[in-house]
Order: structure tokens, then sequence, then C-alpha cells
């Protein structure tokens, strides 16, 4: 691997991007950014606001958008991605295409696990109704998706943050620059 400077994770939710993804900024030193957050802070309203109001082909491009313009700064950064972002074409072709320096990390849970990670599942509207199933039908939809834009896998089912991030330390090994 050459020099990465932008590290992103993408996985259902409830695999742990942020928390992942925020551990692994402090440990590098780096920058970390949400898109869930930068979609939120630039529309002014919750991502279930949003969702709600101006549905989700409106999130999916605002998501898309956030995506681009992370990915077109170079400043070194860890990018936790929305569990959907590769529900879109474009998207899943801007990570596709996007040279050595950015690495994608696909955060593997299954379904089941990952229900039980969210803390409040309200905040996550296409899990409205029964969480496990919604997210199994999810995950059999968008695992073919993970699968293509990753360059790695990360099975975090039975592991800790701390395990899980150790790991994707470990899988960055000498492709980025610690502090
Ligand atoms: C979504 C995942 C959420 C958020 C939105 C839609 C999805 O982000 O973007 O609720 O389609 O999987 P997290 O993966 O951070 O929960």
């Amino acid at each position: 691997m050459s020099d990465v400077t932008r590290v992103v994770l993408v996985g259902l939710m409830g695999a742990g991007k942020s928390t992942v993804g925020s551990a692994v900024a402090r440990k590098l030193g780096w920058q970390f950014a949400d898109t869930d957050h930068v979609v939120a802070s630039i529309s002014g309203k919750t991502v279930a606001k949003m969702f709600d109001q101006d549905g989700e082909a409106s999130f999916r491009l605002a998501e898309l958008a956030a995506l681009d313009a992370l990915l077109d700064d170079t400043t070194p950064r860890v990018i936790a991605t929305g569990g959907g972002v590769v529900s879109t074409e474009e998207a899943r072709q801007r990570l596709i295409d996007s040279d050595d320096s950015v690495l994608t990390i696909w955060l593997d849970v299954k379904p089941a696990t990952a229900v039980a990670r969210i803390s409040d599942p309200s905040t996550r509207p296409l899990l409205v109704g029964n969480p496990v199933a919604r997210l199994q039908a999810i995950a059999s939809e968008r695992q073919q998706w993970y699968e293509l834009v990753a360059d790695l896998r990360v099975d975090v089912s039975v592991r800790s943050v701390s395990e899980v991030t150790a790991s994707v330390l470990e899988a960055l090994g000498g492709a980025v620059s610690w502090t």
C-alpha cells in the first residue's frame, strides 16, 4: 500500500463506524468526519427529519455531496459513512475510482448484533417496525456493494471497539504516517 491519507469506513448501521472511526483518527492524529453529521449540519435537520420531510432520495444526494467533498479534500482524515452510502451507483463508483490515497474498509457486522448495538433505533428511519428483520433485508441487498467498494474487510461482530480499532490500525500498517 502506498501513502493512504483518507480512510473510509463503510458497513451497516450499528457496525461501529463512527466509534471506531473517531478512535482510529485519534490514534493517527488525523481528523475525523461522519457523513451523517456533515449532512445534518448543512441541512440543519437530523437525518431522521430529513428522511421524513425531504425523502430518502434527497438525503442520498446530500450524502453523496458530503462524501465527494470529503474525498476531494486531501487532509488526512478518517471518514465514517452512513450505512446506505453504497446504495447509490455514483457513491460506489466514487469509492471504486478513488486512487491509492483512499482506503475503504468494510466493518462487517451481523444484523442482529448491529441492532443490539444501536442505542436508539428511532434515529434510524430505515429500521422502523422490526429492526432486525429490516436490517437483515438491507444487509442482503448491500453485502455485494460493501464487497465491491471495500479494499479490506474487518469482521466486527464478536469484537470490542478497541479490538476493532487495533485491527484497523494493523490493517493500515505502514500505509499511513503516525504522529
Ligand atoms: C442509513 C444509515 C444511517 C443514516 C441513515 C440511513 C442506512 O447511518 O445514514 O439513517 O441507509 O443504512 P449509520 O450507518 O451511521 O447509522
